[in-house]
Formats: C-alpha cells, sequence, structure tokens
C-alpha cells in the first residue's frame, strides 16, 4: 500500500533517528508486558514478525508496539492509553496502517480473552464497544498475530535481531517515506 507523504511528521532519516534514540532509551527498562528488557523485547517481537515473514508494516508494528508505555511519551500525554500515545508516535513516522496496527493490539488482546474472559471488564479498556467494528477490518488477523508475538517474546535467550537486521527489513517501509517530514495524518481515535 502506498503511503501518502503528507501523512508523515518526520522525514526518512529522522525516522531511522528515532527508532535508535527510542531502543536505546528502552535499554535496561523493565518491559511493562514481561521481566525483561524493554528493548530485548521489542527487538524479540520484531524477529518473530520476520521469521513469519511478515511484511515491513507488521515488523515495524511489531518493534514499536509497547513505545507507547515509553515514561517521557506518557508525560506528554497522561491521560491518553499506551496504545494510543503508540500509535501517534507511529503515525508521525511510520503511517496509518503501522499506526493502526499499534492501536489495535489492545482491542486485539481484548478479543482473544473470548466473550467469557471480558464479561465484566466493560468500560474498563474503552475498546468493548469497538470490537464489532474493528474485527471487521482487513488487517485485523495482523494485529492478533502483533498479540501472539508479543506474548512469544519473552524469553530471555529467543533469538532477537539486531536494530540494523529489523531496519533492513523494514527497507520498502523506510523508502517510501518522505525525506523530509509533513502534515500529521488524522486517524480517528488518535488526536
Ligand atoms: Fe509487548
Amino acid at each position: 500500500m502506498a503511503l501518502n507523504k503528507r501523512r508523515h511528521r518526520r522525514g526518512r532519516d529522522e525516522v531511522v533517528a528515532d527508532l535508535y534514540h527510542m531502543l536505546g532509551e528502552m535499554e535496561g527498562v523493565a518491559s511493562p508486558c514481561c521481566p525483561q528488557d524493554a528493548a530485548v523485547h521489542a527487538l524479540q517481537c520484531a524477529s518473530l514478525a520476520v521469521e513469519e515473514g511478515a511484511g515491513a508494516e507488521l515488523v515495524a508494528a511489531a518493534l514499536v508496539h509497547g513505545f507507547g508505555h515509553h515514561a517521557g511519551l506518557r508525560a506528554a500525554a497522561p491521560l491518553a492509553p499506551p496504545e494510543v500515545v503508540g500509535a501517534r508516535w507511529a503515525r508521525e513516522r511510520l503511517g496509518l496502517e503501522v499506526a493502526w496496527l499499534v492501536m489495535a493490539q489492545a482491542p486485539a488482546k481484548l478479543y482473544l480473552l473470548g466473550p467469557s474472559g471480558r464479561a465484566g471488564r466493560e468500560g474498563e479498556t474503552g475498546w468493548e464497544l469497538s470490537l464489532e467494528h474493528l474485527v471487521a477490518h482487513p488487517r485485523w488477523g495482523d494485529a492478533l498475530r502483533l498479540c501472539r508475538w508479543d506474548e512469544e517474546a519473552k524469553a530471555p535467550r529467543a533469538r532477537t535481531s539486531s536494530l540494523p537486521e529489523v531496519l533492513g527489513e523494514l527497507a520498502p517501509l523506510l523508502a517510501s517515506l518522505p525525506a523530509t517530514g509533513g502534515d500529521p495524518a488524522v486517524l480517528p481515535g488518535v488526536a
């Protein structure tokens, strides 16, 4: 899918620099998902996506899926849930598809609980009422895959690609980004 170049605030080189910066910030920080380094968890998640032959947008979403938990980003939007913070970060750099996948991980996890698992959680996440529409999205299956990799990317000794290796997988996506930043996109629910 061609990306609208006007939908990015950051240019290609800035996006790569931002990814290095964020992964660097996450080194040594406990992941909110599991008892291991947040940067390792992100790279393991991306590695699993690569191993399954995921496209560049989905690999990118796997890599940045937890960025919304970054303390600095949360501080700038304290009322926004992590998936929205992360989607906003992704939208400005990697496009709407990646942003949607990052945002969809929260309702996808809720969906995977099944009706009985969701019982009593109505209103807790705010996504319950949106599930009916989200499951019809063409990338909903990828959101579920992202959730699975997130669960699997918690093994300390699992193969972990380096960021340069992951960036190699993102080459088609990075090549589609504008050389310089443009206007932000509008993604419903991600102001
Ligand atoms: Fe995670």
